[in-house]
């Protein structure tokens, strides 16, 4: 099993009108969605979605990590797309009770997780350029285990976009907007041709700070000094970044969020990406201009080890939960 999408038998499903309260269908089957052609999703990308993953514990517990910043995510992201946002109680419980009911589908301790994908639309029909008149809000999920080929801990080769940016100042970059993903594939798609894992890319001023990867964060390590591409607007805030963020602080790094240039890129001891689907994934090597650095011998590094098993232990309930990152799933009836 990679992270390939196995459908499951429920989804959480919830409707408003522009400028209503939100109408709670609860957990329904899984199912296609109807849409008309002119809805405002279709026509003009209004959409932001979430991704966040489920685990289960050796005891047989079911566990969320961090639901309510992806809650708060979901809630800036619908402010910038002129969307009702979904109110994080609502959130939380239509993410919790969509776990409870695919319970079956969570995989065994070790063995992968639940990644749950809340989807934000603009479902009603119009044709002149402004909000959907109505909105859906769904979450859906399936199980799923490595990101990249390989399988997790397999360090990935990257190549340095110089031509294309996924962001600008001012843009959607910060925002999980359905409209940032499919820019990025014509370019991942032609790094893959050529032998890499993915693309990491540059600022769109200087082409000269690494901003991120297509769907993953990024950092690098000197020393006893870890530095991550401060959020400035262009990069997604990853929930998975920030608690890589205060783990590494914890564990006495030095830890810098600020521009991080491709030359000190290329002179790091080790460097690794972060994200709910990637976990922690090691950077083996970095192309940039016709130039290959490798890291730690295209090995695990130290750093990039030590906070994936941190992080998996929290998310998997072997090591304590010391920030209160897990909320436990509840057993709910399969009803609204
Ligand atoms: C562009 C991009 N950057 C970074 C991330 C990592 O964010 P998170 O750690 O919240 O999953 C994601 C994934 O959601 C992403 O799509």
């Amino acid at each position: 099993m990679g992270f390939g999408l196995t459908t499951t038998a429920y989804m959480f499903k919830a409707t408003c009108e522009l400028g209503g309260e939100w109408v709670v269908e609860g957990v329904v089957p899984y199912g296609d969605l109807s849409l008309s052609p002119s809805s405002a999703v279709l026509n003009y990308g209004q959409g932001v979605f979430e991704g966040m993953k489920a685990f289960r514990t050796s005891e047989g517990e079911l566990l969320v990590f961090r639901p309510d910043e992806n809650a708060k995510r979901c809630e800036e992201g619908a402010g910038r797309m002129s969307m009702p946002a979904v109110p994080r109680d609502l959130f939380r419980d239509a993410v919790l009770r969509t776990v409870s009911a695919n319970a079956e589908y969570v995989p065994p301790v070790g063995m992968g997780s639940l990644y749950l994908r809340p989807l934000l639309i603009g479902t009603g029909a119009i044709l002149g350029l402004g909000p959907a008149p109505s909105y859906t809000f769904l979450v859906y999920c399936s199980p799923v285990a490595s990101y990249f080929k390989g399988g997790q801990l397999t360090p990935i080769d990257l190549t340095v976009e110089e031509t294309y940016h996924r962001a600008a100042p001012g843009g959607s970059g910060s925002t999980k907007c359905i409209g940032n993903y499919s820019p990025v594939l014509k370019v991942q798609l032609e790094a893959k041709k050529r032998g890499f894992s993915d693309v990491m890319y540059l600022d769109a001023k200087e082409n000269k700070y690494i901003e991120e990867v297509s769907s993953c964060n990024f950092f690098c390590v000197k020393g006893k000094t870890i530095s991550t591409p401060s959020l400035q607007g262009t990069i997604l805030p990853g929930i998975t970044r920030k608690s890589i963020c205060e783990l590494a602080a914890a564990r006495g790094f030095t830890v810098e969020e600020r521009n991080v240039s491709i030359d000190e890129v290329m002179n790091a001891d080790e460097c690794f990406c972060t994200g709910t689907a990637v976990v922690v994934a090691p950077v083996g090597s970095v192309e940039y201009k016709g130039k290959t650095v490798k890291f730690c011998d295209g090995k695990v590094g130290p750093t990039s080890q030590a906070m994936y098993d941190e992080l998996t232990g929290i998310q998997q309930g072997k090591l304590p939960d010391e920030r209160g990152w897990n909320v436990k799933v509840p057993k709910f009836p399969i009803s609204g």
